[in-house]
């Protein structure tokens, strides 16, 4: 029986935006600027309201200005893609973040493609994911980023362990698998077509669920001492008119054989924010050439 340990995201992260506040404040005494982030909702969808929220809040507290723009569910492409196209021209603003999903009738990648690649706080622009993959400098998608960080501060070096990540997203799975890739990982990307999943993820040092699905991952598809990163934020109905946050691994099966293992909540959440905070300062000061 393996003792697992729990990966502590949400003191992490307060810790990685205690840092952040100091070097922002720097940073604007050096050079009269404030990194500003501008945050932009589409329609009503509750999940992303909260997240808005919460993004302003440390924005705030981070000691950079936020900007938020909350548009209507019936907002048109054309409306939105002239609301990029200032927040471009901005000064002021050093980050752009739309929040996914939008509603169907926009065409997300088109959005995407009008952010300024250096002010692409997400990492979502096709620039910034080609330069990731060819190995350049470039804005990372904050999840897979906040995953990373995570995984060197417990692991140290990650050269030569073997990845598996179940999920093949652009917002988490193929970039994930590109910055383990970077860090010298063997690494498999796993999907819903992968044959015998659980002895794919049996193989995995560091397995990583990505999906979206609630409590997908079993324990017995984990290898004894492995490291498991849980992406997933599942809302699951807990009797009673109520409901309760569930990962994609079943954490209480993890119990005595993962090694590690981040919970949900508190564990790849709170990194998120985290590092899109650090992301904005980091395209401020490109953008003034700090
Ligand atoms: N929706 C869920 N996660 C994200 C994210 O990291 N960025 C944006 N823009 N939208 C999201």
């Amino acid at each position: 029986m393996v003792e697992t340990r729990i990966i502590d995201g949400k003191g992490f992260a307060e810790e990685l935006r205690k840092r952040i506040a100091g070097e922002v404040a720097d940073f604007r005494a050096a050079t009269g600027i404030t990194p500003g982030l501008a945050v932009v909702l589409v329609g009503e969808d509750p999940a992303s309201a909260v997240y808005v929220r919460n993004k302003g809040k440390q924005t705030l507290e981070a000691g950079m200005a936020s900007f938020e723009h909350k548009l209507p569910a019936a907002t048109g492409e054309a409306e939105l893609l002239a609301l990029v196209a200032s927040l471009n021209a901005d000064p002021a603003v050093h980050g752009i973040l739309v929040q996914l999903p939008l509603p169907a009738h926009i065409d997300a990648q088109k959005v995407l493609s009008a952010i300024d690649p250096a002010k692409d706080v997400d990492g979502f622009h096709v620039v910034n994911a080609g330069r990731l993959a060819v190995g350049l400098d470039a804005l990372v998608p904050c999840t897979p980023l906040g995953c990373v960080m995570l995984l060197k501060h417990h692991l140290g070096s990650l050269a030569g362990l073997r990845a598996v990540v179940v999920g093949r997203s652009n917002i988490v799975g193929k970039p994930l698998a590109q910055l383990l890739l970077r860090e010298d990982c063997t690494v498999t990307i796993a999907h819903s077509r992968t044959k015998d999943l659980p002895e794919e993820c049996r193989r995995a040092d560091i397995l990583v669920g990505a999906v979206g699905r609630p409590e997908m991952i079993r324990g017995s598809w984990i290898k004894p001492g492995a490291t498991v990163i849980d992406v997933g934020i599942n809302r699951v109905d807990a009797g009673g008119g109520k409901t309760r946050l569930v990962g994609d691994v079943a954490f209480d099966e993890a119990q005595g054989i993962a090694g590690l293992i981040t919970p949900v909540p508190g564990g790849v959440g709170p990194m998120t924010i985290a590092c899109l905070l650090q992301n904005t300062l980091t395209a401020a000061r490109r953008l003034v050439g700090d």
